[in-house]
């Protein structure tokens, strides 16, 4: 009998599930791929919060409330998107999103698929799906982003910022640490958090755009993609 498949951890970027354009088509292209690779290997997805996140956060912050308070309303928004996606997967995943790494890991291998969201204040959702990578002896995790993989520099600010397709996961974590402070609602493609715990588990990440579905699947099925491939 062949040996089961390790899962595989998707870390699905709010700012990649609802852009604005087209969102209608590509929930419905990409719950058609979950749904495939599901069958192939028990698959997690953890979901992002994106700009709806963001709004929430930005007016409680302008209303005086504390990080701790901004990040339980990140948290709410990313269950909410975790609830959609959850939906439209119908019987293939658990109608109810786990709320803690332990509950999903409870629930990955009974279904072809689990969604859930963020869990607790303090780190992202890209955390919570390196701890539950961990937690799961994950295969890989794939962070699904805006970009098309890690840039030597941000891409959006400038033209010229080149596409690193491979990093060793040292190099990746003093960017990530560089690049990020730890307040709610911040921009940066990776956290602290999940850096670390990938280390300490040694395991790959892809980084590829989330609405590219051919490169998704692609480097959900750990074929060769066009993004960047952190290893340990
Ligand atoms: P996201 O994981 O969506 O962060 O959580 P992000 O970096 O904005 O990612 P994209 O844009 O979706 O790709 C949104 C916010 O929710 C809080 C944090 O404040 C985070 O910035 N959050 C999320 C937590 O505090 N804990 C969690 O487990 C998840």
């Amino acid at each position: 009998m062949p040996a089961p498949r390790r899962p595989v951890v998707l870390s699905l970027g709010g700012s990649v599930l609802l852009t604005g354009e087209h969102d209608e088509a590509y929930l419905a292209d990409l719950t058609t791929l979950l749904h495939e690779v599901g069958e192939k290997h028990p698959l997690a997805v953890v979901v992002g919060g994106g700009r709806t996140a963001r709004e929430y956060i930005a007016l409680g912050r302008a209303l005086g409330l504390n990080e701790s308070e901004l990040d339980e309303l990140g948290i709410d928004v990313t269950r909410l998107h975790a609830r959609l996606l959850a939906s439209l997967l119908h019987t293939a995943a658990p109608p109810r999103p786990p709320l803690t790494v332990a509950e999903a890991v409870g629930e990955v291998g009974r279904w072809p698929v689990v969604v859930m969201g963020g869990t607790e204040p303090g780190h992202t959702t890209d955390a919570v799906a390196a701890l539950l990578a961990e937690r799961l002896r994950a295969e890989r995790m794939v962070n699904a982003t805006r970009t098309a993989g890690v840039y030597d520099r941000d891409p959006r600010k400038f033209p010229e910022a080149k596409r690193l397709p491979l990093l060793e996961l040292s190099v990746f974590r003093k960017m990530v640490i560089e690049g990020t402070d730890g307040h709610a609602g911040q921009e940066f493609p990776f956290d602290r958090l999940g850096v670390e715990r990938l280390a300490r588990a040694r395991i790959p990440l892809a980084v590829v755009d989330g609405r590219d579905l051919p490169q998704l699947r692609a480097a959900l099925e750990g074929k060769s993609f066009e993004g960047t491939l952190v290893q340990p």
